[in-house]
């Protein structure tokens, strides 16, 4: 029976994702009581009209598979939470947490988050690169630490230090060449460990470099720490545009507060003139901003000494600092943590439970 109706509960996608609530590990309890059965389903972020939605969802599918007399407990937050201090955060002694996501894969995602993490350490910050990218880990090559391996003390690892940053990559845990085929909920947990058995120091806050797209590893991300902001790149092609307008989407759906876009790719210095041309185009991103109320807080041009910064393991922003790409990755942090303080002023952010609103005429009640 339990089998049966997990069956028919994995065809109940999660809103606004793409994968279900049984891979999602929603489904917390499938109670089986003569011919009556209960099921919990533990939504831990949410608004109520996604729990709603699940619900309605979920009745359809038991209907479909003939399955009867299924109490559904579908269970949001049991309280507002007030600050991000206050949210679920299984990494704590971490302040800050930057995601960096894209719609589309290869638009200079692990790019940004390496020379963004370094400059915000060149400015005085502690600061630690997470690469959430478990099938596609290429922080370890970027940083130059490329087959050092991590200590290890008890049952806890420590992060590689890299250009004044410390960082850990599944890349760094796995044998050379070894491809990883995990399923969803693998990905989910090798996450929720990086964040929980890594052992970070007190963090001014930790850039976490995504898989591209909008799935498992971004959901686990956003219900296991506050996430305080989400940086979207993107390159300045419309299809990459259209991409990009789902991340930001997701960062919505999250709550998580948006710090704008990084247009990546956009224009190309000659080295040897150092005039500027113009080749995927320039400054098409900003009708996007406009639409999600935020901007585009930086055009970073193609730069050959990027890619050799990436590929050698030099990130340019660190060993260029004179160049121009490495002021606009310095303008970029200064930027990002502008967006860091100005959110923690006004009280931290909450992307794991979207406040329910109060009906007028009713007060809110406090359950603590
Ligand atoms: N501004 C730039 N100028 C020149 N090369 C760049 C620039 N940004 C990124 N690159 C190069 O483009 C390639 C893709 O960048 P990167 O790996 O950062 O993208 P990604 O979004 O993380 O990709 P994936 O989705 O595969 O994780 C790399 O070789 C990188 O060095
Ligand atoms: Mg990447």
């Amino acid at each position: 029976m339990q089998d049966q109706i997990k069956s028919a509960l994995s065809n109940v996608i999660y809103p606004g994702f793409t994968k279900d609530i049984v891979t999602f590990g929603f489904v917390k309890d499938i109670q089986v009581n003569g011919d009556v059965t209960a099921v919990t389903i533990d939504i831990t972020s949410s608004a109520p009209e996604v729990a709603q939605q699940i619900t309605d969802d979920a009745n359809a599918e038991l209907a479909k598979a003939g399955i009867k007399n299924v109490t559904l407990n579908v269970a949001g937050p049991k309280m507002p939470r007030e600050s991000s201090s206050k949210g679920k955060n299984i990494a704590p002694h971490v302040k800050n947490f930057i995601m960096v996501s894209s719609g589309k894969g290869g638009v200079g995602k692990s790019t940004t988050s390496a020379n963004l993490a370094i400059a915000l350490a060149m400015q005085g910050k502690k600061v630690g690169i997470l690469d959430a990218d478990i099938y596609g880990p290429n922080m370890p090559r970027m940083l130059g630490v490329d087959g050092v391996k991590p200590e290890v003390n008890g049952n806890k690892v420590m992060p590689i230090q890299a250009y004044g940053v410390e960082m850990m990559s599944m890349g760094s845990l796995m044998e050379d060449g070894q491809s990883l085929i995990w399923r969803g909920s693998m990905i989910m947990k090798a996450i929720e460990q990086f964040l929980r058995d890594i052992l970070w120091s007190e963090l001014d806050c930790l850039v976490i470099d995504m898989p591209p797209g909008t799935g498992d590893a971004q959901l686990t991300l956003a219900q296991s720490v506050p996430v305080t902001l989400g940086l979207t790149v993107t390159t300045p092609q419309s299809v990459s545009l259209d991409d990009s307008r789902r991340s930001l989407d997701m960062f919505k759906k999250l709550n998580i507060p948006i710090a704008g876009i990084v247009e990546n790719m956009s224009g190309f210095i000659a080295p040897d003139t150092g005039v500027e041309y113009d080749i995927f185009g320039k400054g098409t991103s900003q009708p996007m901003a406009d639409e999600f109320d935020t901007a585009v807080i930086t055009e970073m041009p193609i730069e050959p000494a990027i890619r050799t910064g990436g590929d050698e393991g030099k990130p340019i922003v660190y060993v260029a600092p004179d160049s121009e790409s490495a002021k606009r990755y310095m303008a970029l942090a200064e930027t990002v943590w502008a967006h860091i303080e100005k959110i923690n002023e006004e009280g931290g952010v909450d992307n794991q439970a979207i406040q329910p609103t109060t009906p007028p005429g009713v007060s809110a009640c406090s359950t603590s």
